[in-house]
């Protein structure tokens, strides 16, 4: 399925000339019948929110935000042109966790780290200017959007969303990473597509974009939330960790004020850390490396699938 999401690319070329940092726009093509047949609610707005059991966004541009329970409580706010963003789509459409499995089979990523996002909308629609984390391979089911791209100048593998300068940051560590302000709009010379029903937009990670849809519009979203290095180094090193009784000692102390109690947790540590050090004296990293990535393969949560 996933070839059928990227096609007419083929995998080889999607791999040699885009995967993982360069846009691909994709023409309007058939809609991946698979994908359709796998579930047949993404024919019709309507239909998924009507089907949707989790909790969907309501959005307009540059304006309120609102959260309800359940896509049936959506319908009305649809219907009077808030875009509805809905979240981990495969929860609640089984039929798209072969698209995740398959995906993460081709990327040599975890499926657990990939998830599906529909957007709908009637009316004006949009998101002005932002730059996302993670990955995103964005299917337009229906209408047509029309989109602004440009490369970001400002901070390299940034971890949560990040917004123009002059708002306020979803997290405020993305501008300690910066190495440049973040831009205020648009750069002039910004790339701009406008896709239609089937064409596949990718995304990579970063890339400052805003949007701007007019009529019925609905859009899947195949998105990739990492891991990155720390989280997979941190979290195999961990279950190594684990496997001492020193390690798994509670952290007595950790959270004292300043005195005995916080010199005396610093101690431990240190002592913790001395040793370890020493455990790896002399350890080929590249030993050590497969070590922690098998470690990680065997412990990160699960598929969607299975
Ligand atoms: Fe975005």
């Amino acid at each position: 399925m996933f070839a059928d999401f990227i096609a007419p690319l083929t995998p080889e070329q999607f791999f040699s000339d885009h995967w993982p940092d360069t846009p691909y726009a994709g023409p309007p093509t058939a809609l991946p019948g698979r994908l359709l047949s796998a579930v047949p609610e993404l024919g019709s707005a309507e239909e998924v929110l009507r089907s949707f059991g989790g909790p969907v966004s309501l959005i307009q541009r540059n304006g309120p935000h609102a959260r309800v329970p359940r896509g049936s409580d959506a319908l009305p706010m649809y219907r009077a042109g808030f875009t509805c963003y809905m979240r981990h789509a495969e929860r609640e459409f089984a039929g798209l966790t072969g698209l995740i499995d398959e995906a993460a089979l081709r990327l040599g990523l975890p499926p657990a780290r990939m998830s599906c996002e529909i957007f709908c909308s009637t009316g004006t629609s949009g998101v002005p200017l932002h730059s996302d984390f993670d990955v995103n391979f964005a299917l337009l089911l229906s209408g047509s959007k029309r989109w602004r791209l440009a490369p970001n100048t400002s901070i390299v593998n940034q971890t949560t969303m990040c917004f123009a300068r002059d708002r306020k940051q979803a997290d405020e560590r993305q501008l300690g990473y910066a190495h440049a302000p973040f831009p205020e709009r648009m750069p002039d010379d910004a790339r701009e597509v406008t896709m239609e029903a089937g064409g596949l937009l990718f995304l990579p990670r970063g890339w400052w974009h805003e949007t701007y849809s007019t009529g019925a519009c609905m859009q899947l979203n195949l998105v990739v939330k990492g891991p990155h290095w720390a989280r997979v180094f941190s979290g195999a090193l961990e279950e190594r960790l684990l496997e001492a009784a020193d390690w798994r000692e509670f952290a007595y102390g950790v959270s004292a004020a300043d005195g005995p109690g916080h010199d005396a947790a610093v101690d431990r540590l240190a002592d913790l850390i001395t040793r370890f050090q020493k455990s790896l004296a002399g350890e080929d990293p590249r030993t050590l490396a497969a070590e922690l990535v098998t470690s990680f393969r065997a412990t990160d949560p699960r598929p969607a699938g299975g």
